[in-house]
Formats: C-alpha cells, sequence, structure tokens
C-alpha cells in the first residue's frame, strides 16, 4: 500500500469527532539537535528522520495526542541576526520583515515531507497567523484549528516566529514558549524538551526532580546557550516550564541525543533528566478560553 493510501485509510478510520483531545503530550525538539546550530538555515535531516521513526513506532498511542513544537536552531536564531529582525527599533528594511517566517516555514515544510515519508500525516500552523504579542507577551492568539488537527490524529507541528506586537510592531517569539499557549485549553499531559545537554545542570550534576519549592535554585543555575541563541539558552527554557509548571503541568528537559529517549521522557513516571513537578492547580471556568491568555501563574491562594 502507499503513504498516500495507508495515511487516507488512518485518518479516514480514525477521524474523532467527540470533542477535546484528553492527555496530550507537547514535545519540543531542540534547534541544537534537529539543526546544525552555528551554521545557517541548515538541518540535520538525518536526526529529523530518526525521531519521525521512533514517534511512528508508538504512532496509534500518540495520534491525537501529541503536539510537536520545533526549535529554531540554525533557522529561529541565524534569520534573525542576518535580517537585523531582532529588535523591531533597530534598523531592519521591510522587505526582509517576511524572512524569519519565510525560513521557518522552510524548515517546518521539510520535516513534514520528512514525518509523510514515514508515514506520519502532520500539518504545519505558521505562528505569526495565530498569535499577536503584546511587549512580546502572548496577547490573542487562537488554537482551535491546531485542536481540530488533533481530532483528526493529525500532527501539529508548531515553532517559534516573528509575531506581529501591538506595542513594539513585531517580536521574536520562543519557540520555548509554545507550549505555554495551550496549558489552558487543553488538557496536557506532560511537556516534553529535548536538548544537547542532559538536563538543567546545578554544575555537573543534573538536577533530576524539580519541587515548588526548588523554582528560584534552578532558575539561578540556568543561563545561555553556548551556540548562536536569540532567546536564552536553557534559562528561558527554563522560565517557560516553570510558568507551565505553576499552571498545573508537569514537564521533563533531557538529552534527546539519543532519539529513542523520547519515548521514556514521553511515558515513564521517572524521565531521564530534570523532571519539573506541577505545582498543585485548580483551573478556573474561565481558564478555558484560549484568547486572550490569563496570567501565566497560579493565582497565590491556590499555591502548595
Ligand atoms: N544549567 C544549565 N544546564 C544545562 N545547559 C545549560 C545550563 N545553562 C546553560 N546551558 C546551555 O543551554 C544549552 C541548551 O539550550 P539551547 O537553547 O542552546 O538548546 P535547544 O533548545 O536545543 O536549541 P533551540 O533553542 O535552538 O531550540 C546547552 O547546550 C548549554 O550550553
Ligand atoms: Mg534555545
Amino acid at each position: 500500500m502507499t503513504i498516500e493510501a495507508s495515511v487516507e485509510l488512518d485518518l479516514a478510520a480514525n477521524h474523532r469527532c467527540d470533542g477535546e483531545a484528553e492527555g496530550v503530550f507537547i514535545v519540543k525538539l531542540g534547534g541544537a539537535l534537529i539543526t546544525y546550530k552555528d551554521d545557517y538555515c541548515k538541518p540535520n535531516t538525518a536526526v529529523i528522520k530518526e525521531f519521525a521513526r521512533v514517534l511512528r513506532a508508538r504512532w496509534s498511542e500518540l495520534q491525537g495526542r501529541l503536539i510537536l513544537v520545533l526549535g529554531g536552531g540554525s533557522y529561529g536564531n541565524g534569520v534573525p541576526y542576518r535580517y537585523n529582525l531582532l529588535d523591531s527599533y533597530g534598523n531592519w528594511r521591510p522587505v526582509d520583515l517576511s524572512m524569519m517566517t519565510v525560513k521557518t516555514l522552510e524548515f517546518m515544510s521539510l520535516v513534514a515531507d520528512v514525518f509523510r515519508d514515514e508515514g506520519i500525516p502532520c500539518y504545519p500552523f505558521q505562528t505569526s497567523s495565530y498569535l499577536m504579542t503584546r511587549n512580546g507577551e502572548p496577547q490573542n492568539f487562537w488554537i482551535e484549528p491546531i485542536k481540530h488537527a488533533l481530532s483528526l490524529n493529525v500532527l501539529p507541528v508548531l515553532s517559534g516566529d516573528m509575531v506581529f506586537d501591538s506595542d513594539r510592531g513585531f517580536v521574536i517569539f520562543s519557540s520555548d514558549r509554545i507550549p505555554e499557549l495551550f496549558v489552558n485549553s487543553v488538557s496536557v499531559k506532560r511537556v516534553v524538551m529535548l536538548t544537547n545537554v542532559p538536563g538543567v545542570l546545578n554544575d555537573s550534576e543534573v538536577f533530576r526532580r524539580v519541587a515548588p519549592e526548588d523554582h528560584e535554585l534552578v532558575l539561578n543555575k540556568a543561563s545561555a546557550s553556548r551556540q548562536q541563541d536569540v532567546s536564552g539558552g536553557m534559562r528561558n527554557k527554563v522560565k517557560c516550564l516553570l510558568r507551565v509548571a505553576n499552571l498545573g503541568v508537569e514537564s521533563v528537559i533531557c538529552d534527546g541525543r539519543d532519539p529513542s529517549v523520547l519515548l521514556h521522557a514521553l511515558f515513564e513516571p521517572e524521565p531521564p533528566g530534570t523532571f519539573i513537578e506541577p505545582r498543585e492547580y485548580i483551573r478556573r471556568e474561565n481558564d478555558l478560553c484560549s484568547s486572550p491568555l490569563p496570567e501565566l501563574t497560579a493565582p497565590a491562594s491556590l499555591h502548595k
């Protein structure tokens, strides 16, 4: 059977119209893994293919429950430098404004092709078309099409992007921040971020488990990347996942240089790398609307 035929059959057999996906996983594949991060727009296609194969092996369990986020790597970090798009008050040229989005779409298309070759149906979503920020913070976003793709058992592929900002014109919105957009309106089971280090390092040891009272300590140990990275390396990742923890969702940061680790990171109660415990969080009725984003911290009275 051709890939087209098998994908069509899967879709027809599994199309769910019965509401929201339960227990969704959000996986970010670090740009340090899936691209040659210090180059310019250079994908590591072999590694992307390996991740596709790993997911294919468990696709029957993951379909409709997985959102994939691509790290910027040599695209998201290389393009803003080359075209002066880091600071909207800087010296950028209108003809270059599209370049971050155009190059990111090029990367997402490549990933979509590789996944398709492995029989995983996926669909790339351009972040600037569903999200606007205000002073760099999510202001309005509309994720219904992404939820709908899940309901068709299609894998949404997302990324960081240049996004329009109501105060600053535009900003570069990091892929590390994408999972936060979903925690209030999708039932997220776990966020996994794979990168090129064994987890968050406390000098030479990995922090294995981060409880709510450890947030400050861990954040103080996390710093910038040693490679080109416009959004702040491990520190940005940790900041984002601490906000996710405050909203009651657990997460993992671990080493994806062996792609098979992804399955352990997804399914094990004691996953490899750093596990960030969720804070106890009681969802309020109005948290279920996706736009605009409420404060990304739980109310103090609800904290343990
Ligand atoms: N405490 C820390 N523990 C581990 N890594 C750290 C720490 N502080 C800083 N780092 C740096 O953070 C890097 C990982 O973040 P980085 O943003 O470069 O990776 P990535 O997420 O894979 O890439 P991208 O942001 O392009 O998706 C590590 O390679 C390391 O250099
Ligand atoms: Mg980074």
